[in-house]
């Protein structure tokens, strides 16, 4: 069993100007993750969700100034970008980026070496792969295009599905993965994480603005973010007041304190 644990997180993001002053989008971040349980955290737009997310991948722009994140007692923030991956953490990227000259294959298999440790076995790798691909309806053709450049949006939310498949991580970060997915690709997509759930009991954060996916991706856990921090944490239902009421009753306590 593993366990991500957040505590009073602050996060500064440096601007493109460096003369100015950072800003401070994490005010105190509480989320505890472990495995085989699935959070999903809902938010308005701009309120540090994704800042999150690149806090705990290690993005070089998001400087955590106080709080912890701790994998099972170990340090995160003392790891590596690559020390994280290979300790367990996974992000899929809300904008996954487009690695032009680098094929899917080559990327794919290179990742996979970094974070077991060792080339994965040549003919079990293409057999995995394969099997992966088809399980998420990728056409065979992909392995050969560069990473992301060209994929259409719900393509490229597909092919981080895949990752996940093949790293197999102990926690996976997902944000906004189901955005832009048509019906059809939301069924596959999500499939491909509950098989990911069922077979590798991963811890799950889930970061969404729709309920749509939580039909096929069932949550233990809703946490409500506004403001950069989780203001309200409950079960199921709270997705369900959300796409009713939105975030107003949420919205007001934070600016009223
Ligand atoms: N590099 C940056 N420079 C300036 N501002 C930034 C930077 N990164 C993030 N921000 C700001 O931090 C705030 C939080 O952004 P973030 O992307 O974390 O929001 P979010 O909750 O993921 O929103 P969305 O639901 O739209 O994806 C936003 O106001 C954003 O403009
Ligand atoms: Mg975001």
């Amino acid at each position: 069993m593993t366990t991500l644990e957040i505590r009073d997180l602050h996060v500064d993001v440096a601007q493109s100007d460096s003369d100015a002053e950072p800003i401070h989008i994490l005010k105190g971040v509480d989320l505890t993750v472990s495995s085989d349980e699935t959070h999903a955290i809902m938010g308005p737009n701009g309120s540090g969700k994704s800042t999150l997310s690149y806090a705990i991948a290690g993005h070089p722009k998001y400087e955590v100034t106080s709080g912890s994140i701790t994998l099972d007692g170990e340090d995160v923030l003392e790891m590596s970008v690559d020390e994280r991956a290979r300790a367990g953490l996974f992000l899929a990227m809300q904008y996954p980026v487009e690695v032009p000259g680098v094929s899917m294959s080559n990327f794919l298999r290179t990742a996979a070496t970094a974070v077991r440790g060792e080339a994965p076995k040549l003919r079990h790798w293409v057999k995995e792969t394969k099997e992966a691909m088809t399980a998420l309806e990728i056409d065979p053709s992909f392995g050969e295009r560069s990473v992301n450049e060209g994929f259409s949006g719900g393509e490229k939310k597909r092919h981080e599905i895949l990752q996940l498949d093949l790293l197999k991580p102990k926690i996976a970060i997902l944000d906004e993965t189901d955005s832009g997915l048509d019906v059809d690709a939301l069924r596959v997509v999500s499939e491909g994480v509950n098989r990911y759930k069922a077979n590798e009991h991963g811890g799950i954060l889930l970061i969404t603005h729709y309920t749509r996916i939580l039909r096929y991706i069932k949550p233990d856990f809703v946490h409500v973010f506004v403001n950069g921090r989780v203001v309200e944490s409950g079960g199921p239902e709270l997705a369900d007041e959300l796409e009713d009421n939105g975030y107003v009753r949420f919205t007001s306590a934070a600016a009223a304190s």
